[in-house]
C-alpha cells in the first residue's frame, strides 16, 4: 500500500510518497522564499496553492505511479501557520474525496522523529529537533511522545536566520552563519540561557545584534554564536537522555543539517556512551513530505473515508498526540 503525504506547516509544500515498508518512492519539495526570509503567511499559502498541483504531479511522476495507487492519504494537521495548514489540508481532501481513498492527518514534530526513526539505525532516541520555528527535545516515553525541553521564545533557525539578516549575509542564515564561523575560532562571550530544561534566545539575538552594531567581527560573532547555542541545545538534550535512561541522540529539522552541531553532538554522545544519529538526506531533515506519508503509514488505522477528523490543529503540541505506537 502506498501513502501519500503532504507537508504545508509554514514556508515549504511537500508531496512524499512511501510504500508501507518504508521506501521513499517520491519527495518533492517546493519552499516558499523571500529575499528577507521573514514569511507574510497569506503570501506563503499563495504559493502553496499556486504550485499545489504541479507538485503532485511531479511527485506521483518521480514515484512512477498514479493516483489510483495510492491507498492512503496524510497530511500535516498542525503545528503551524493557519493559512498554510490549511492549503495542505485542502489537498489532501480534495484527494481523498474525489478518488474515494481514507485520510488521516498526523503531527508534524512526531513526523521529524519517526522519519529519523525509519532512516538510521536509532530504535528509540530522544530527538532534538531544530528547524525554523522549532526547537523541541522529544521523545517516547511511558506511552507518550514528550517534550522535554523547548524554546520559550523563537526556534534556533529563526533565531540564526535574523541574526544573518541583520548582519547581510540573506537567507536562510543557517548555512551562511555555518560558512562565516569556519573562518573564526575567537570566542564572544554571549549570553547563554537554559531555564530548567528550556531554551531562551530572545536576549542572545539583542545581545549579539548590539555587538555587532559596535563592530565585532561577523566571523567572530557567527562562530560564537553556534558555539553558545548549539552547547545549550545540547546541555538540555543530554539531560533528558540522562532522564530517559536513553542512549541514542537523534538530530531533525533544518538546523540539522549543520556540520558543527552534528559534531558536537556526537562528542556529547560519545562522552556518555550514548549514539547520535542523522540522516543523510537533507530533504528528509527539512519540512517534507515524504515524513508525513510515513507517519500516515504509521498512524493507518486512524485513517478514515470522508473528511471527518481532519481540520487543521495549529497550536497541536506533541504531547497532546494519543499515539498509536505503544513501544518503541
Ligand atoms: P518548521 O519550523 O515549521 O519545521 P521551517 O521551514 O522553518 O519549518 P526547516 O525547513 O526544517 O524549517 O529548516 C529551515 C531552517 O534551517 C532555517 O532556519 C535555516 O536557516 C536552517 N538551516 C538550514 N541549513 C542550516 C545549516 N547548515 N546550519 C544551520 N541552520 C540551517
Ligand atoms: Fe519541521
Amino acid at each position: 500500500m502506498l501513502c501519500l503525504g503532504v507537508e504545508s506547516t509554514a514556508h515549504t509544500f511537500g508531496i512524499g510518497v512511501v510504500d508501507e515498508t518504508g521506501k521513499i518512492l517520491a519527495n518533492v519539495i517546493k519552499p516558499y522564499t523571500t529575499d528577507t526570509g521573514g514569511i507574510i503567511p497569506g503570501k506563503a499559502a499563495d504559493h502553496h496553492v499556486e504550485l499545489c498541483d504541479v507538485t503532485l504531479r511531479e511527485a506521483l511522476a518521480e514515484a512512477g505511479v498514479s493516483i489510483r495507487d495510492v491507498g492512503l492519504i496524510s497530511f500535516s494537521r498542525g503545528p503551524g501557520i493557519g493559512n498554510c495548514l490549511k492549503v495542505g489540508a485542502f489537498t489532501a481532501r480534495s484527494l481523498a474525496l474525489r478518488h474515494g481513498i481514507p485520510v488521516v492527518g498526523v503531527n508534524h514534530c512526531i513526523a521529524h522523529l519517526e522519519i529519523g526513526r525509519l532512516l538510521t539505525d536509532a530504535s528509540d532516541p530522544v530527538l532534538l529537533y531544530v528547524s525554523g520555528a522549532n526547537t523541541q527535545v522529544i521523545s517516547f516515553e511511558s506511552g507518550r511522545y514528550r517534550i522535554f525541553g523547548e524554546t520559550l521564545d523563537i526556534g534556533v533557525g529563526n533565531l540564526l536566520d535574523v541574526f544573518a539578516r541583520h548582519v547581510g549575509l540573506g537567507f536562510p542564515g543557517g548555512p551562511r552563519i555555518e560558512e562565516m564561523a569556519r573562518k573564526s575560532s575567537n570566542y564572544v562571550e554571549l549570553p547563554y540561557v537554559i531555564k530548567g530544561m528550556d531554551v531562551s534566545f530572545g536576549g542572545l539575538l539583542t545581545n549579539i545584534q548590539r555587538k555587532h552594531n559596535a563592530g565585532l567581527s561577523t566571523e567572530d560573532l557567527c562562530f560564537s554564536l553556534q558555539e553558545t547555542v548549539f552547547a545549550m541545545l545540547l546541555e538540555v538534550s543530554e539531560r533528558a537522555l540522562a532522564h530517559c535512561g536513553k542512549d541514542e541522540l537523534l538530530l531533525g529539522g533544518g538546523v540539522a543539517c549543520n556540520r558543527r552541531l552534528q559534531e558536537m553532538a556526537r562528542v556529547m554522545c560519545e562522552g556518555r556512551g550514548a549514539k547520535m544519529f542523522v540522516p543523510d538526506d537533507r530533504k528528509v531533515l527539512v519540512d517534507n513530505g515524504a515524513m508525513i506519508a510515513w507517519l500516515g503509514i504509521l498512524e493507518k488505522a486512524r485513517a478514515k473515508l470522508g473528511v471527518a477528523d481532519t481540520g487543521i490543529l495549529p497550536y497541536w503540541r506533541t504531547d497532546q498526540v494519543e499515539p498509536n505506537r505503544n513501544s518503541s
